[in-house]
């Protein structure tokens, strides 16, 4: 049996993950970092729910204390995120970055990767087969940011895309020291979800894809890697 946690899935990717991931035979807690909002959305799918903020130590701490007493964890998912996108739905560019933006978004989509990944390591090394999934983005890469003509190289924000090549630069990291586990950046591709007011071009179920297919990533699968449901991208 595989227990699997995902951060931020009441909703959006993590929600149509969860889904997945169950029907695949998974044990799935539900993260969510409001109680009703978490237990709306695991009562729909048939999942566990657990408490969790990914900005606020204590909460990951509780949850951790909590899967651990259940049995432990096998899967990871670090979907949790967010864009900051500014009144209008726009995205902040160069001029209007802020540190202060910058913080809110390292606090949720860096640190709050590292705050719930360094918590659930003790449980994760005690599976047979370790699996963590970095949810990143088409934007943290500095190749395609920096080809003219495509979609990415159009996005003016700094904060987000910033946030995600961390998030990429820990995934390689992580791998090394854990060679043991299985652990992967995945770019869902540009979905409709709350986070961008819905313009992404995709369905949650396209974009789920990669997530999906890397969260039962075997022990014979590719670690420290950089994917979208077409295979590898560049850095
Ligand atoms: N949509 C896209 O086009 C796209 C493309 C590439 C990558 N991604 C990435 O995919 C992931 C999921 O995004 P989505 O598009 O599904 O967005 P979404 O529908 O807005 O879902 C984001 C989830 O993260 C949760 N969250 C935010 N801050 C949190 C915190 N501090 N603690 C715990 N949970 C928190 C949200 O909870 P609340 O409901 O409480 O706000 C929500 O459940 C993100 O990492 C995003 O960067 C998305």
């Amino acid at each position: 049996m595989t227990t699997t946690l995902i951060t931020g899935a009441n909703k959006g990717l993590g929600f149509e993950t969860a889904g997945r991931l169950i029907a695949a035979g998974h044990t799935v807690y539900v993260g969510s970092r409001d109680e009703e909002r978490g237990r709306r959305a695991a009562a729909r799918l048939g999942a566990r729910m657990v408490l969790l903020d990914v900005t606020d130590d204590a909460s990951v701490a509780a949850a951790a204390k909590t899967i651990e007493a259940d049995g432990g964890l096998d899967v990871l998912v670090n979907n949790a995120g967010i864009e900051g996108r500014l009144e209008g739905n726009l995205v902040a560019g160069a001029a209007e970055t802020t540190a202060d933006l910058m913080r809110q978004l390292f606090e949720t989509n860096v640190f709050g990767l590292v705050r719930v990944t360094h918590a659930f390591l003790p449980l994760l090394q005690r599976s047979a087969a370790p699996v963590v999934v970095n949810v990143s983005s088409g934007l943290a890469s500095l190749t395609g940011m920096t080809a003219p003509g495509t979609p990415a190289y159009a996005y003016p924000g700094v904060a987000y895309p910033a946030s995600k090549a961390a998030v990429n630069m820990i995934t390689v990291q992580y791998a090394k020291a854990f060679p043991n586990m299985r652990i992967n950046a995945v770019e869902p591709g540009y979905t409709a979800t709350d986070l961008n007011g819905h313009t992404g071009t995709q369905t949650v179920e396209e974009g789920a894809e990669i997530i999906v297919r890397m969260a039962q990533a075997g022990p014979d699968g590719p670690t420290g890697g950089y994917f979208d449901a077409e295979g590898p991208l560049p850095c």
